[in-house]
């Protein structure tokens, strides 16, 4: 049988996905040693990590050109889509949270607001749950610039540390939700492959339960 195909989100969730796999037992030195490759067999090669980009993790899993994928929750709130979502990892945690310069009355006042995110989706939900108006421009990266820059009063974005909000004069006004990785199955290979998927997911359940 072919192996089962793991897209993993590149960047932070990598080195603690391997982390997490490696306490599995399962060897992973061609990912950890991957240069510019792409697809790496894990396990000795009962599977294979293929490296894509946090939205495009769920893309190839929902076309099932990948049967697992890992991903960040921020991504499945934006980006939605066809799939199963078994399992939370425990690990990559933050949280969406509206922030902006400090001291400013966000809420006060009656003027319309302007919020920069690159999570216009997640944005758009929050100010409809609390039935405000509110204009949204994407941005694609380092949108604490955006009230920095006049371009927005503020944004929606992810926060870990604080630092980056913090360094730029920028504090949380209101958090949204926790996030973190999960695991997420494509819907024919939940079915087609279940024995293999719930081998992994059950020991994935049991070794992200220990501290990585
Ligand atoms: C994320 C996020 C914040 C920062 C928060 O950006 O959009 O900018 O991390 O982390 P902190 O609270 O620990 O400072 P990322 O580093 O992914 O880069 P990007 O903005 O260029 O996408």
């Amino acid at each position: 049988m072919k192996p089962l195909r793991i897209a993993l989100t590149k960047g932070r969730l990598e080195s603690k996905t391997l982390s997490l796999f490696e306490k599995i037992g399962y060897d992973c030195s061609a990912a950890r040693n991957k240069g510019r490759k792409l697809i790496l067999p894990i396990g000795g090669g009962e599977f294979e990590v293929v490296l894509a980009k946090a939205a495009d993790v769920i893309t190839y899993v929902e076309y099932g050109v990948c049967d697992l994928g890992i991903v960040g929750k921020d991504t499945i709130m934006e980006k939605g889509g066809n799939f199963f979502e078994v399992l939370d990892l425990g690990f990559g945690r933050c949280k969406f949270a509206l922030a902006g310069p400090k001291s400013t009355d966000f809420f006060g006042g009656y003027s319309s607001k302007t919020i920069a995110s690159k999570y216009p989706h997640v944005a758009g939900n929050y100010f409809e749950s609390k039935a405000m108006d509110v204009k949204i421009i994407k941005i694609e990266g380092s949108v604490e610039l955006a009230p920095l820059l006049g371009l927005s009063d503020a944004i929606v974005d992810i926060v870990e540390t604080g630092s980056t909000l913090k360094e730029n004069g920028l504090e949380v006004i209101e958090t949204i939700c926790d996030i973190s990785a999960r695991l997420i199955v494509n819907s024919a290979s939940m079915k087609l492959r279940k024995a293999e998927i719930e081998s992994l997911s059950g020991k994935m359940e049991l070794a992200c339960k220990e501290k990585i």
